[in-house]
């Protein structure tokens, strides 16, 4: 028998209805927390200015959890709406996939607490880090179970808890980074629209570009270690920057590429919401119009792998896609890592 992954290779439209198969988006959904925090409550916070950082990132506000809401909680919110409008039940999911770098703890995994807040009792459960791309690392993880028919029902979600990761003395980070979660219900649905294609990529090399040095095995939290302040993100900005753009344009042009698709086919483009002079940047080396863009980082900031899971639930909930319309998907993120994905809705 051919398998998928041949079919893909001479004609990668044919995935998502080979045999009959398809690897379905068949709900998405997210959440915020309540609290929000501007650029004017940070002024009082560092030295900075809502012009400085709205010039230089586009971010207006960013939503901040509550001291006793975490990660799993944000992942769960979001993950019962994707349910609710996949009209999926708990007991029907058969893999929870949470991507995270900002766990409720080292073990277990986020996605067993999300397993049991759901009641999603048959479901496998894991997490998955790559930072900024982990949605899209985690949508093509499930789409590989469900084409090779392990499972039916994968829930996917990107969440992240940042602020308990911000060093709110240091201006060059605490202004870009917020909380958040968004999930989709990926599906097996005969003859149904779904993921095309998931494009991944990741460059050791750079990986000291944006990292945080304490409470892994390298470096165990010890009084000396939180002093020094290692249990923070740290962020080489522009060179961070500059990678970025070359990585998004890449993984972007390799997903059309697969699914012989040119970009005045796309009808809206989500990429990672970092920054706005990437988003520009990229969608001019893509020959992306505005309007086929999709920001909304002006009242999130950058919720790294919850970034393009909350926008796409944003863009489907405005209208701005509908069904049959086709989605790029694009991010960035630490390791270095990137990725990129092509949806029919
Ligand atoms: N307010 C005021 N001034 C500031 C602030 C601030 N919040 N932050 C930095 N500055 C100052 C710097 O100190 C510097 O001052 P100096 O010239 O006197 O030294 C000046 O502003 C310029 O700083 P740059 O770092 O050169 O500013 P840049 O234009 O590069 O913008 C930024 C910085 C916004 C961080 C940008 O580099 C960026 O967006 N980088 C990419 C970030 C990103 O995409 N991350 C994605 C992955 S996230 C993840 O995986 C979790």
């Amino acid at each position: 028998m051919i398998s998928y992954t041949t079919q893909v290779f001479k004609n990668p439209r044919a995935k998502h209805n080979f045999q009959g198969q398809s690897c379905s988006i068949a709900g998405v959904g997210s959440y915020v927390p309540e609290r929000i925090l501007t650029n004017a409550e940070l002024e009082k916070i560092v030295e900075t200015s809502d012009e400085w950082i709205t010039t230089r990132t586009g971010i207006k506000a960013r939503r901040i959890a509550a001291a006793d809401e975490f990660t799993s909680d944000l992942a769960t919110k979001a993950a019962l709406k994707a349910m609710a409008s996949a009209g999926v039940t708990a007991e029907e999911i058969d893999l929870i996939i949470v991507a995270t770098i900002t766990p409720d703890m080292p073990f277990p995994s986020t996605a067993c607490l999300v397993q049991k807040k759901i009641g999603a009792k048959r479901a496998a459960a894991f997490d998955l880090e790559a930072a900024c791309s982990g949605f899209i690392y985690a949508l093509e993880i499930a789409q590989q179970f469900i084409m090779s028919r392990t499972y039916k029902t994968v829930l996917v979600i990107g969440a992240e808890k940042l602020s308990s990761i911000t060093d709110w003395k240091d201006r060059n980070t605490c202004v870009l980074f917020g909380d958040g979660a968004g999930a989709a219900i990926l599906q097996n649905r005969p003859n149904s629209h779904g993921l095309l294609t998931a494009v991944m990529g990741a460059d050791g090399d750079k990986s000291d570009l944006l990292f945080m040095e304490g409470g892994g095995s390298r470096c165990p939290a010890t009084v000396d270690s939180v002093n020094a302040r290692m249990h923070y993100l740290r962020m080489e900005g522009k060179e961070t920057f500059k990678s970025a753009v070359q990585a998004m344009q890449s993984a972007a042009e390799e997903a059309l590429r697969r699914c012989e698709l040119n970009i005045t086919q796309i009808k809206c483009v989500i990429p990672h919401q970092a920054n706005r002079r990437i988003i520009d940047a990229v969608g001019e080396r893509l020959g992306a119009t505005p309007e086929q863009l999709f920001v909304n980082l002006e009242k999130y900031g950058n919720t790294s792998a919850a970034s393009v899971a909350i926008a796409l639930d944003e863009a489907v909930e405005s209208g701005r896609v509908q069904r049959g319309d086709l989605i790029l998907l694009v991010v960035f993120g630490a390791g270095l890592t990137w990725g990129a994905a092509v949806i029919e809705w």
